[in-house]
């Protein structure tokens, strides 16, 4: 097993769906209207059925193309939060959470660019896929329970506006054209 494998492994989920649910519920009830961590949210949202749309694809083209939409919003979503959300928990002295957090997203990007290598509807692909999927669930469940939330609380108001503009800015910069994701960037051009 390689150090990447057992990092992502040693994160794999411990936690429920009940547990998962209830600490999406609540940091819902935490974001304000089309802040940065309501943006968070919905991008988690989007990242869980672009995963479930890679697994359920019921042809090699089809998965390949649903993995390709799954990298767009999940580097897009990585990019931004290492860019802006991951420094504002360090200067918020939740150093200890941001060095997780990158260790986590890096090893995730890896085992993404590893499944690319794997032939579409093997039982290799899938597996991969799937541990891919479980490390992105816990890492999510993280922010969502603890680390985001103790960082809406610690960031002053006026703060929070520049968080939720650079979060969208490099969210923006990665997803570039693409129709779905460009439509949440209007829905939040009014952003605080
Ligand atoms: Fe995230």
């Amino acid at each position: 097993m390689s150090i990447i494998d057992k990092v992502v492994s040693a994160v794999t989920p411990l936690e429920s769906d009940e547990a998962r649910r209830e600490a999406r519920a609540k940091a819902h009830s935490t974001a304000r209207p089309d802040d940065w961590l309501s943006l968070v949210l919905q991008h988690h949202e989007q990242i869980e059925a672009a995963f479930a749309a890679v697994k359920s694809a019921s042809s090699a083209a089809a998965q390949t193309a649903a993995q390709k939409k799954l990298g767009i919003v999940l580097t897009g979503h990585s990019n931004a939060e290492e860019s802006v959300i991951y420094p504002a928990m360090t200067k918020a002295d939740e150093k200890g959470h941001a060095g997780t957090a990158y260790t986590e997203q890096a090893a995730a990007k890896t085992q993404m660019a590893l499944l690319e290598g794997l032939t579409p509807m093997t039982q290799e692909y899938l597996d991969k896929l799937e541990h891919i999927r479980g490390a992105v669930s816990h890492h999510m469940y993280e922010e969502e329970k603890h680390w985001f939330i103790e960082l809406h609380e610690k960031v002053p108001h006026a703060d929070q506006a520049k968080l939720t503009q650079r979060y969208q800015e490099e969210f923006s910069r990665y997803v570039g054209r693409d129709a779905e994701l460009n439509d949440t960037r209007r829905r939040v051009s009014g952003a605080y």
